[in-house]
């Protein structure tokens, strides 16, 4: 069990963790507000395997150029001719130098090297990782993971200047291909990140309500304009932060259902999280309503510092 002495609940456990939000969006798919598409983003993939293929097949037929990339980019060329002429293949070089933002599909053990290669051409890049680490596959970056977080870590691999945002590695992309474009309520799609820029860039690539949490520092979101708003923390004594994503989401997830509105929805969420955080365990120690509604009843949330946007 990991103990931390420190006021607030980490970055490192919100960036990790989504699956509640996902379960739940499957149960019941919420719909908050849509956002407009906006402009098209140029897109490379790194990783054009299940997931890489299949989102970025996606993203084409949404009017998205994308450059899909592999080590044997020859090897992509029915995967191009079939999305037409948006789509285009070449190396993971190429993919870098294009895209302005970067679909990272590969499995987990091969980002050190690829932050190693790619690094410096990296800085500034929005990168959307999907990512998971699998120890029969991946080997002992895995248990760095299990250990660190995995938002945590796979920013310490591909660098400190990489915009990095945790998406689309919660489901299944048979699920992603099947639920695409589907009628009201839209599918709930987890993303986690912690830059307001990165945010605003990812609301061009899908219509889904978009927030980062980040700590102590609040929760950032996207309002039905696309303007960056932020839900202030409340501040706690933190012993443990195993699952306190899990319980924000969840909260959110049920307040949206209860049909609150989303500033009262987040502060709902902000609550749950930072009370589960004052106890030890993962689901057992998620916090009972009534002490939600008491903390928010007499808790002034800190206030926010600045926001990066
Ligand atoms: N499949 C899913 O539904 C799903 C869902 C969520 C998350 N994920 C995660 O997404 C990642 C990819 O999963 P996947 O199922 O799409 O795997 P996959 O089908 O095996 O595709 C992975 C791709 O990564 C490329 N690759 C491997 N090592 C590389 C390296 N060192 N440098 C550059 N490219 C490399 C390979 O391309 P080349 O060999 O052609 O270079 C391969 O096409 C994994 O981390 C997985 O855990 C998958």
């Amino acid at each position: 069990m990991r103990k931390q002495e420190c006021l607030d609940y980490s970055r490192r456990a919100l960036l990790g963790a989504s699956g509640a939000l996902a379960l739940l969006a499957l149960l019941q798919p919420l719909r908050i507000f849509a956002q407009a598409g906006g402009g098209k983003v140029r897109i490379g993939i790194i990783g054009s395997g299940h997931i890489g293929g299949a989102i970025g097949g996606l993203w084409v037929k949404a009017g998205h150029p994308v450059l899909f990339s592999s080590r044997h980019p020859e090897e992509l060329k029915d995967l191009v001719a079939g999305l037409g002429p948006l789509a285009q293949n070449g190396t993971v070089s190429q993919a870098v130098a294009f895209g302005d933002a970067l679909f990272f599909a590969v499995p987990y053990g091969a980002l050190p090297q690829l932050g190693r290669d790619y690094g410096d051409a990296l800085q500034g890049k929005v990168v959307l990782d999907a990512c998971n680490a699998v120890p029969a596959r991946d080997g002992v970056i895995a248990e760095e993971v299990e250990r660190e977080g995995i938002g945590i870590t796979s920013q310490k691999y591909l660098l400190s200047g990489t915009r990095l945002v945790r998406a689309f590695n919660t489901l299944s992309y048979t699920i992603f291909v099947r639920e695409a474009n589907r009628p009201d309520p839209k599918l709930a799609i987890p993303i986690a990140a912690d830059d307001g820029e990165a945010l605003k860039k990812i609301a061009k690539l899908t219509p889904s309500f978009l927030a980062g949490t980040r700590g102590a520092q609040g929760t950032i979101w996207l309002d039905e304009h696309q303007n960056l708003q932020q839900t202030p923390a409340f501040p706690v004594h933190t012993v443990d932060t195993l699952g306190a994503g899990d319980v924000f989401h969840g909260a959110f997830a049920l307040a949206i259902t209860e049909n609150q509105d989303v500033p009262s929805a987040l502060r709902f969420a902000s609550a749950a999280a930072a009370l589960k955080c004052t106890r030890f365990g993962g689901a057992f120690a998620a916090p009972q309503r009534a002490e939600v509604s008491e903390l928010l009843s007499h808790s002034q949330a800190a206030g926010p510092p600045s926001i990066n946007r």
